[in-house]
């Protein structure tokens, strides 16, 4: 049995930012990550982290306020306007922050960081590291977490948590590396897993983007809060969906239709390529679903030739060698064939602004969690500064919660033990199974009917007949077993494991999508084209039942800054 004060389960950013936290205010804090905290999905992040500081000539007057109203406006009006006020106050000293720790941004000439405009923004206000934005950040926290001595148990699949009368007290994890399982005891865990992609076929998420850790909260009683919202970035690769930053379309690149023509000037005349990521999603595949895509296919150009090959070289060099090894163009001299793709995952465990959740002793941060700063839509650049705010207020919010009271309470011997035990029985049991049916099979199906019934344009029927078909899926779980039990790098095992937690994610995104009857940002229904803030205007909370369908609640929107207008762009 390993003991830590503070169990967090992922390094990306968000969790290596806690850890950092907490670990500076003399907590003891151990990650747990299935890869290396530098290969975390947060590295995959490209164009930038945004905050008001008014470096860019075009944003002199630029301010956390105007930064709030373009996040609330680009949400829909679905964000919590308490919790999106707190992130774009904190954000300018986020960037000092994560600068005076050795952070490389792309800087003017004068040596400010540079800022870049991206979609739905009033003023150029992405911060900027070229295209490898992420990377840059990642790197940076882990080596803040490294210097602070946090302990890192890398390449750790973790299957569950430890509860006890209702309290989170640790986690159970496979080793990878030598097999077998081991309890993590804690007084506090904060879970920061990365969004769920993977129940999707067409993702830009890494494969370890699955939603299995919102899953295990979920299975334990906490609400997962407006998993329908899920967003397709305009441009991912036509034949991988790789991502192709909105920094290409914020150093100037266009977007083109079969006919040779910038079809935004139909959608969004006013800001063009610049509007938000929905409304940009769902003009390409309007464009596409009436025949303009390239040659009568379904993708359309991102054009960056005139962009030149220097400025491609010094601000877009990530994207450039993307697009020549998994599509085989170079942007230099050839558009790229694009398609929207799944992206993010706008909702997520329910928590408020200190990242607490339902259970005490738990709490979640980053693209697992759903404060909600994005709402219906998240702002390209959002995410990464969410990651770290709300790392650092979770990583601060469990220090106060050790020091009144939550630190020094026996170790939960007996509920670890029995903890590892449920999970080791799981796994013999799926071993011994005569597996009528095929885990990779049941993945398959589960992730094209997202794709295909839950996409960018959603109607009842079809949406019925996914929910029918998630269903059935979940009815043919208990079928499953192991094509190969125990030892090291089982990743068969893995996959195994968390399939059940990615239906039950994908069901909560179906049914909450079947149940919202409007069109809220990136949820557009064909039969329901309107918003309906009578009725919609407030969040979905999915709660598990393990035999069907998860059941639905309503939580409402913290509103107070800026009434809910229409949105033009
Ligand atoms: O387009 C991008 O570079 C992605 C950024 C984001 O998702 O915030």
């Amino acid at each position: 049995m390993i003991r830590h004060q503070l169990v967090i389960v992922g390094g990306g950013l968000a969790g290596l930012r806690a850890a950092v936290e907490a670990k500076g205010a003399g907590i003891d804090v151990a990650v747990i990550s299935q890869v290396h905290p530098g290969r975390s999905h947060s590295g995959a992040a490209q164009g930038g982290i945004n905050a008001a500081l008014a470096n860019n000539p075009e944003s002199h007057d630029d301010t956390p306020e105007k930064h709030a109203f373009d996040t609330v406006k680009g949400s829909d009006y679905l964000a919590d306007q308490d919790a999106v006020y707190q992130m774009t106050q904190d954000a300018p000293q986020t960037i000092f922050e994560m600068e005076h720790w050795g952070c490389p941004f792309s800087r003017y000439d004068d040596g400010r960081i540079a800022q870049r405009p991206f979609g739905g923004a009033g003023y150029p206000r992405t911060c900027y590291g070229a295209d490898k934005t992420g990377h840059y950040l990642l790197h940076t926290l882990v080596e803040q977490a490294y210097r602070r001595q946090v302990a890192m148990y890398i390449e750790r699949f973790v299957t569950s948590l430890i509860v006890v009368e209702g309290e989170c007290r640790g986690v159970v994890a496979y080793d990878m590396i030598r097999g077998g399982f081991e309890a993590f005891v804690a007084d506090a865990v904060i879970i920061a897993t990365g969004g769920a992609g993977r129940t999707y076929a067409n993702t830009t998420n890494a494969i370890i983007s699955t939603g299995y850790g919102a899953a295990m909260a979920y299975h334990a009683g906490v609400p997962l809060k407006d998993m329908e919202f899920v967003q397709f970035h305009p441009t991912g690769l036509y034949t991988t969906n790789i991502l192709m930053t909105e920094g290409c379309r914020g150093e100037g690149g266009y977007l083109i239709n079969d006919l040779g023509e910038r079809f935004m000037e139909r959608y969004a005349p006013t800001v063009m390529e610049l509007a938000p990521r929905d409304i940009t999603a769902r003009s390409i595949w309007t464009e596409i679903l009436e025949g303009r895509g390239i040659g009568g296919k379904d993708f359309v150009y991102l054009d960056l030739r005139h962009l030149g090959e220097r400025k491609i070289a010094e601000k877009l060099p990530g994207i450039r060698d993307l697009a020549i090894h998994f599509e085989g163009v170079d942007p230099v001299t050839q558009p790229v064939p694009i398609v929207p793709s799944h992206h993010y995952t706008m909702g997520g465990i329910d928590t408020d602004v200190d990242g607490v959740t339902a259970m005490p002793g738990l709490y979640a941060v980053g693209e697992c969690a759903c404060v909600s700063v994005h709402g219906a839509n998240r702002l390209g650049g959002n995410s990464l500064l969410e990651t770290i705010v709300f790392g650092r207020r979770a990583g601060r919010a469990v220090v106060s919660f050790l020091a009144d009271g939550g630190a020094g309470r026996p170790a939960p011997e007996a509920a670890a033990r029995a903890a590892l035990g449920a999970v080791q029985e799981r796994v013999d049991r799926l071993s011994r199974a005569a597996a009528t049916e095929d885990a990779y099979d049941i993945r398959g199906e589960m992730i094209v009917t997202m794709k295909q019934n839950f996409g960018i344009f959603r109607e009842a029927r079809q949406m019925q007949e996914g929910i029918d078909k998630l269903l059935s899926l979940k009815e043919r779980l208990p079928r499953i077993g192991l094509r190969h039990a125990g030892g090291a790098f089982n990743l068969d095992m893995i996959r195994t494991i968390e399939l059940e937690g990615m239906l039950d994610v994908a069901l909560a995104t179906a049914v909450g999508a079947f149940k919202r009857t409007e069109s809220r940002g990136s949820h557009a229904r064909t039969d329901y084209p309107n918003r309906d803030d009578v009725h919609w205007l407030e969040h979905t909370l999915a709660l598990y039942r393990p035999d069907g369908p998860p059941e639905l609640a309503g939580k409402p929107v913290a509103l107070g800054m800026f009434e809910p207008q229409e949105r033009k762009y």
